[in-house]
């Protein structure tokens, strides 16, 4: 199979697609890779490393799209790359659609079998592709949340360990699943006062049974989250009902009882944010105040350690990746029902149930699809 792993172009994204590891590995299958120049020099992954593993180099991104079977990248396709998608191509890579109509419609229009990163499943019904980046995340929450609070910032202020004879701050951690529990793990170890809120009460005895009792967990209901989040320092948005929309678990009145100089860092702003007053930002400009309550919401935070973010995911989509190309999508996803589930969209049908919902399309099983000859 021809595979192209382009310069990924969201503002602030650093990342790519594929490590010079993960090109040896396909090279070595009998792949021909190529690679967008530059796409990884920033991260420390030269055009001669690629080269070395095995890769092609090429100039543009129209080169990769032209030819390549699979085009396998980080984050969603942007503008400019929706007219270079062709019919049939493959698109690994982290799309989101729930809350983003105007992708979808070009991913639908221009053909292609979408599988997206966040929607395959394992044996026990996890998100192995989704893991790794919301543990960068997680743990980039608290680093943000803990620079926002310095003054400087527009913060309170406020230290998050505290030192002795000083309270430590108090951190709130809504939706105790990946994001959450490295973020509780980053605030813990930095001293702070945590409190993690979920609606399920099994991740709860979990995270008790994992932290013991310096962390404080909350059974989720609009009240409990009122309550914590007005004596809160700093808030972590880590919900997820996968493949929706976050629910909009922080009002506006709830923003407005928070003390000045607060900070929410919304994680779950990808699928459209946990707060009423959540909008999506860059790493270029990554925070603004409602109501003095200082708000970041970037959508691709793990972009900001985009090396160790890189090492990472690969690490998770390598072998994904590889039974893709050497089966051919269709009976990679006959196979695998949890690869089955990351398609989202397939010779312009919407086929993940969540996202045909939620924008109003018609859903079309992806078996329906595997054995039909699409044109
Ligand atoms: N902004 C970014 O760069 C970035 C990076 C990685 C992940 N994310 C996002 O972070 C979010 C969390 O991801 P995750 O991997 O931790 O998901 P997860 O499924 O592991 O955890 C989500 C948790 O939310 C809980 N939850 C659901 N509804 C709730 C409610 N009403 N009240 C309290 N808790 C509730 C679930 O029980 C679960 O424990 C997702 O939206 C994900 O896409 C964002």
């Amino acid at each position: 199979m021809i595979i192209g792993i382009p310069k990924e172009i969201k503002n602030h994204e650093y990342r790519v697609g594929a490590t010079p590891s993960m090109v040896r590995a396909l090279v070595d299958a009998g792949h021909q890779v190529l690679v967008q120049s530059q796409a990884g020099t920033k991260i420390g992954f030269s055009d001669e490393m690629f080269k070395a593993a095995g890769a092609k180099i090429v100039q543009t991104a129209k080169e990769i799209y032209d030819v390549a079977e699979m085009v396998i990248k980080v984050k969603e396709p942007q503008d400019s790359e929706f007219p270079l998608l062709k019919k049939g191509q493959i698109l690994f890579c982290y799309l989101h659609l729930a809350p983003d109509p105007i992708q979808t419609e070009q991913l639908i229009k221009s053909k292609v079998v979408a599988i997206a990163y966040e929607t395959v499943t394992d044996t026990q019904g996890r998100l192995p592709l989704l893991i790794p980046m919301s543990e960068m995340a997680g743990r980039i929450a608290i680093q943000v949340g803990a620079t926002c609070l310095q003054l400087n910032m527009g913060g309170k202020g406020v230290l998050l360990g505290g030192v002795p004879g000083v309270a430590p701050a108090r951190v709130v951690v809504i939706g105790g699943g990946i994001v959450g529990t490295e973020s509780a793990r980053m605030a813990l170890g930095l001293g702070a006062d945590v409190i993690i809120i979920d609606k399920d009460l099994n991740r709860l005895r979990a995270l008790d049974a994992q932290f013991g009792p310096r962390l404080k967990t909350l059974y989720s209901s609009p009240l409990t989250i009122e309550e914590a989040i007005s004596r809160a320092d700093l808030v972590i948005g880590a919900v997820l009902i996968p493949g929706k929309t976050a629910p909009k678990l922080i009002t506006r009145q709830m923003i407005k009882k928070m003390t000045p100089g607060s900070v929410i860092v919304d994680v779950a702003i990808d699928q459209g944010g946990c707060t009423e007053t959540s909008k999506p930002t860059t790493h270029a400009d990554p925070i603004y105040i409602v109501d003095d309550v200082i708000h970041y919401c970037v959508t691709n935070m793990p972009g900001a350690c985009a090396r160790t973010s890189t090492q990472a995911l690969t690490n998770a989509t390598m072998d994904y990746a590889l039974t893709i190309a050497n089966k051919g999508w269709r009976q990679a996803l006959l196979n695998n029902v949890g690869l089955r589930n990351g398609l989202n969209v397939c010779y312009g049908q919407v086929t993940n149930e969540s996202v045909a919902h939620d924008l109003g399309y018609n859903y079309v099983p992806p078996e329906m699809l595997l054995h039909e000859a699409l044109v």
